[in-house]
Order: C-alpha cells, then sequence, then structure tokens
C-alpha cells in the first residue's frame, strides 16, 4: 500500500519513491525497501530472479579485424573454445560509412575491426555459423541500421526468418559525439535514425536488442563511475524521450534498449556503480515515463573489463588485472562480458591471448561459487553505502545534464567531455606522482622488458577487399541501385522509416559508403562544436 512519511513517498511497491532528480531524503537504511528482491523493482539485485544460479552470462569476445573471412575463422575458433555469444568488431572505414577503397579509408581497411562493404562481405563473415542459434552483437554506431539490415538480409537467404534473431547494434550516436568520434550525421537526424530502428525492430525483428547505450567508452575516456552511469543514462533518457517524441508507447521498445559499461580493477566500488545504475534506471523509467512492463525497467548491460587498464610492460600482469575485472562485472550482475586479452596493450590479440581472455571467464563461471548467490554483496555494509554514495554522485551529475535541456543540450556545450576530461587529468596526476599505483610501470618495474611476439595483419587486406569490391560493383545492376539510393534519399527527406528502402538498396548490393553517402547528401555531416 503506498504511504507517505514526513520525508520520503513509499511506492506499492513499499519501495521509496524519492523525485529522481530530487535530494534522497532518506531517514535510515533499510535492506527491506532499498535493495527490493533480485528480478524486482529497482532491481538493485539483479535483473533476475535466478540470475547465474539458472544460466551464467553470456561470454561475448570482441572480436574482428582483416576482410570478413579472417573474422569468420575467428569467431569459429571462438566457438569452437565455448563462447557462448558473437561481437563483431568493424575497421574505422565501416563505421564511418566509407568504403574500402575510398581515400579517407586508406591505411585502415581492417585494421581495428573487419571491413564490411556490402552484403557480400557479410554473408562470408557469418558462413557456416546458424544465425537461429548465435546472439550477435555489432559494435556499429552512425551506420548501425544499415549493419543490421545486412545482417537480416544474409539471415533471409539461410532461411532464417527475422523474428528469430538475436543480437544487439550499440547504436548509440550521442556517446560518439563526446568521447569516441565515429559519429556521421548531426543529432536531429541521427537521434530520428535511432528511433527509426526501434520501430523497424518492433515490427520486424521483435527479439533483437535496438541499442547498447554506452558508458564504456566515457570510461576509457576517464570518466569516473560516477560520471560513466550518469552520462550514460541521461543520454539513455534522451533517448526514450526521442522515441516518445516518435509516437512509441514506452513500453513498446523499452525492454530492448541495453547498456554497455567497463568494470575496473576497483572492484567494490564497479559493484556498487552497477547496483546504482540499475536502481536510477528502474526509477527513472518508472517514475518519468510512466513505463509499466517490468522489462522496460530493468537495465541489462554488457560489460568489457577496461582497456586502458592493460598495460604494455610485462604484459601477463594483465591476466590478473583482467580477472579482478571479469569478477567485477559478475558481482555487479552482468548480463554479457568480453574480458580483454592480456597482449591488447600492444596489438591486435593472439588466438593463444584471446583463449586465455575466454578461459578466464569460464573459470569465473565455472571453477568459483560466485554464481551460487544471487547479489553476494546484498547487505555489506561497505558495498551498500558505495553504492548509495555513486548513486547519489550520478543523480547529482544528472541534475545538472537535466537543468542545461538534456544530454543532447550539454554534449552541444561540451559539458560531458569537460568533465570527464578534468577526471581524466586527475587520475594522470595522481599516477605520474605514484599515487596511483599501476603495477609495472610506476611501481614493481623490470629493468629491461622481456620481448613479446605479437600478432601480424596480413598487409595485402587492403587490396584484397578493394579487388572484392571492384567485383562487386562490376557484377550488379548499376540501374537497379541508382533508383534504390533515389528512394531511399526520398524516403530521408521525408519522415517515412529510412530502413525499409535502405534494406532494398543494400539487396541490390548498393555499399555502405554509397548508401552513407546518399544520407550525407541529405542529413549533411555533424561539425564538433569545438572544431576550429
Ligand atoms: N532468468 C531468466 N531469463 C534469463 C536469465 C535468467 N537468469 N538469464 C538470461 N535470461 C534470458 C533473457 O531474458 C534473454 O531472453 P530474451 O532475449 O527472450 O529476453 C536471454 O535469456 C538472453 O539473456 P540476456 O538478454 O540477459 O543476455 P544476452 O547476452 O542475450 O544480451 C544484453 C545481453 C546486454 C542485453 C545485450 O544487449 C548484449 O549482448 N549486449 C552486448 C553488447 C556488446 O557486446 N558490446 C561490445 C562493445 S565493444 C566496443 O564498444 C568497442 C570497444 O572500443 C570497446
Amino acid at each position: 500500500m503506498a504511504h507517505e512519511s514526513d520525508t520520503v513517498r513509499y511506492g506499492e511497491s513499499g519501495l521509496p519513491i524519492e523525485p529522481v532528480y530530487g535530494p534522497r531524503a532518506l531517514d535510515g537504511w533499510d535492506p527491506e525497501r532499498r535493495l527490493g528482491e533480485p528480478g524486482g523493482y529497482p532491481f538493485t539485485r539483479g535483473v533476475y530472479p535466478s540470475m547465474y544460479t539458472g544460466r551464467p552470462w553470456t561470454m561475448r569476445q570482441y572480436a574482428g579485424f582483416g576482410t570478413a573471412r579472417e573474422s569468420n575463422a575467428r569467431y569459429r575458433q571462438l566457438i569452437a573454445h565455448g563462447t557462448t555469444g558473437l561481437s563483431v568488431a568493424f575497421d574505422l572505414p565501416t563505421q564511418m560509412g566509407h568504403d574500402s577503397d575510398t581515400p579517407i579509408a586508406s591505411g585502415e581497411v581492417g585494421k581495428v575491426g573487419v571491413a564490411i562493404d556490402s552484403v557480400e562481405d557479410m554473408r562470408v563473415l557469418f558462413g557456416g555459423i546458424p544465425l537461429d542459434k548465435v546472439s550477435t552483437s555489432m559494435t556499429i554506431n552512425a551506420p548501425a541500421a544499415l549493419l543490421l539490415l545486412l545482417y537480416q538480409l544474409v539471415a533471409e537467404e539461410e532461411g532464417v526468418p527475422a523474428d528469430r534473431l538475436n543480437g544487439t547494434v550499440q547504436n548509440d550516436v550521442l556517446k560518439e559525439y563526446i568521447a569516441r568520434g565515429t559519429y556521421i550525421f548531426p543529432p536531429e537526424p541521427s537521434l530520428r535514425l535511432t528511433a527509426d530502428i526501434f520501430r523497424y525492430c518492433r515490427a520486424e525483428i521483435p527479439r533483437w536488442n535496438t541499442i547498447s547505450i554506452s558508458g564504456y567508452h566515457m570510461a576509457e575516456a576517464g570518466a569516473s563511475p560516477a560520471q560513466e552511469i550518469a552520462f550514460t543514462l541521461a543520454n539513455g533518457i534522451a533517448y526514450v524521450r526521442t522515441a516518445v517524441a516518435a509516437g512509441m508507447d514506452v513500453d513498446d521498445f523499452a525492454p530492448r534498449l541495453s547498456f554497455f559499461f567497463v568494470s575496473r580493477t576497483t572492484l567494490l566500488e564497479e559493484v556498487a556503480k552497477f547496483r546504482a545504475a540499475r536502481r536510477i534506471w528502474a526509477r527513472v523509467m518508472r517514475e518519468e515515463f510512466g513505463a509499466r512492463d517490468p522489462k522496460s525497467l530493468m537495465l541489462r548491460f554488457h560489460t568489457q573489463t577496461a582497456g586502458v587498464q592493460l598495460t604494455a610492460q610485462q604484459p601477463e600482469v594483465n591476466l590478473a588485472r583482467v580477472t579482478v575485472q571479469g569478477l567485477a562485472a559478475v558481482l555487479g550482475g552482468t548480463q554479457s562480458l568480453h574480458t580483454n586479452s592480456f597482449d591488447e596493450a600492444i596489438a591486435l590479440p593472439t588466438d593463444k591471448a584471446a583463449r586465455l581472455a575466454l578461459r578466464t571467464q569460464q573459470v569465473l563461471a565455472y571453477e568459483t561459487d560466485v554464481t551460487a548467490t544471487v547479489d553476494p554483496f546484498a547487505g555489506s555494509y561497505a558495498v551498500e553505502s558505495m553504492t548509495d554514495d555513486v548513486e547519489e554522485a550520478a543523480l547529482a551529475l544528472m541534475r545538472r545534464v537535466e537543468d542545461m535541456g538534456g544530454a543532447v543540450a550539454a554534449i552541444e556545450r561540451g559539458f560531458q567531455k569537460e568533465e570527464i576530461e578534468r577526471n581524466a587529468y586527475r587520475l594522470a596526476q595522481e599516477t605520474d606522482a605514484g599515487e596511483r599505483i599501476v603495477v609495472g610501470v610506476n611501481r614493481f618495474q623490470l629493468d629491461e622488458e622481456e620481448p613479446y611476439e605479437p600478432l601480424r595483419v596480413d598487409p595485402e587486406i587492403e587490396a584484397r577487399q578493394i579487388e572484392r569490391l571492384d567485383r562487386l560493383r562490376a557484377r550488379r545492376a548499376t540501374r537497379t541501385v541508382t533508383t534504390a539510393l533515389d528512394t531511399l534519399r526520398k524516403a530521408a527527406e521525408g519522415t517515412d522509416n529510412v530502413l525499409p528502402p535502405m534494406r532494398e538498396a543494400l539487396r541490390a548490393r548498393a555499399t555502405v559508403g554509397e548508401v552513407c553517402e546518399a544520407l550525407r547528401g541529405v542529413w549533411g555531416t555533424y561539425v564538433p562544436t569545438d572544431a576550429f
């Protein structure tokens, strides 16, 4: 029964309902009220009642390099080693919507991820992998719609209906303006495209997670735990507001929102961070958006261990770091986890390093007892008080973003970027002063580093990929492509959902670069406010 006390309002569930952005005036800490049950509002203790006692988190190793052929081999290797979810890394030209044979792509083709120019490449990427049985995450933002549609087209060719597909596109352009930089279009058309993806997936690919609202890259840029969740959740609020303003009911798309955070070696604070994030999001979705479906209130997230904490010095020491970071994510209730390879501060991971990273997760899942209890830290004086502290700090930052008019307005003022840069500078100063110890770097160094043989990538990758593009353009029906791209442009100029005409252009073998070029011609490209 809802009731009022002199300081806090309590809701039907008996939990306190504070004004999400208002001060927290709690009269004493009551575990019943503050925590709730696992799988129950406000999900402090985890999104599922049974958590890992029923099923371990998804072991989802981020991978991709070279052409589709090399990456397909790595995915099949990871599946053979026991990975339970795929996670595709794309090269920069693909992420920025350029074909491999454009001048701007030179030197980057297949470098930080796989080069995907067309449906032909996508078919090779997933060759021999049953798309109705795996869940595939794709780390793609500005051109997320294109890669999602290419995945759907390849599945269709294999006879897998779209409503059987399971996976995620990152599709989080707001954090690209703040921290990573792989944006293409200005905020307004980018948010329109995000809402188009929400609507398209609701109708055509209902089991697909339409966005992975990410704090990882802001954390890697120097954000504190409170900044990481505050700016991520503020971006999430902007996406929800956009979809609601576009006429969607919140419960029609919110269950398929997902999140992505880092896990640092500061294990206790990270567990507190994840618990605070779930509690804030549950309250925002219920209090601000009136969401009724419990799945709309659940903050489901993927975690990647902190790349910036990997050292090139004594790289094997990273195995210990990644183990602690992976444990933090698990104790914090992650749904999906990527553990970094110990050699990633040096180069792309070797096969052995990639296998060791996965084995680390398997030890956590199958040799420890952390999966036997849901939210083991529940009731811990240290973690519960840290959860409250991180929550309080994050809410204060969210209030500041809200006071500026929301995430997009704050981005345009450079607020998040400045706050993160300030924290990054503090971290660097503490490390340089030796106050923040980095083993092997500012303490316990070796007189002489031992040599390490990194993975060598085939220098012919770029030439081979350009040949593939030439063959594709020579074989396709050029008129059909031209007509399909014109239809796409007309949709982008109007208000219709751009995904159906985009899909038909891709089916006709339009390339990623050609589709993005058509949209650039209508929407323009984003110029950051601090560009000189
Ligand atoms: N009880 C009941 N049901 C359970 C359960 C439990 N204990 N555990 C799992 N399930 C169910 C779920 O409900 C779900 O069913 P549904 O699909 O019908 O809803 C199914 O089992 C799968 O479980 P999850 O959805 O929890 O796990 P997934 O792994 O499928 O999804 C996710 C996890 C976070 C929701 C999803 O969005 C995801 O996989 N994200 C991954 C994002 C990613 O990999 N990003 C990589 C980024 S790398 C990057 O950015 C670049 C670099 O620079 C870092």
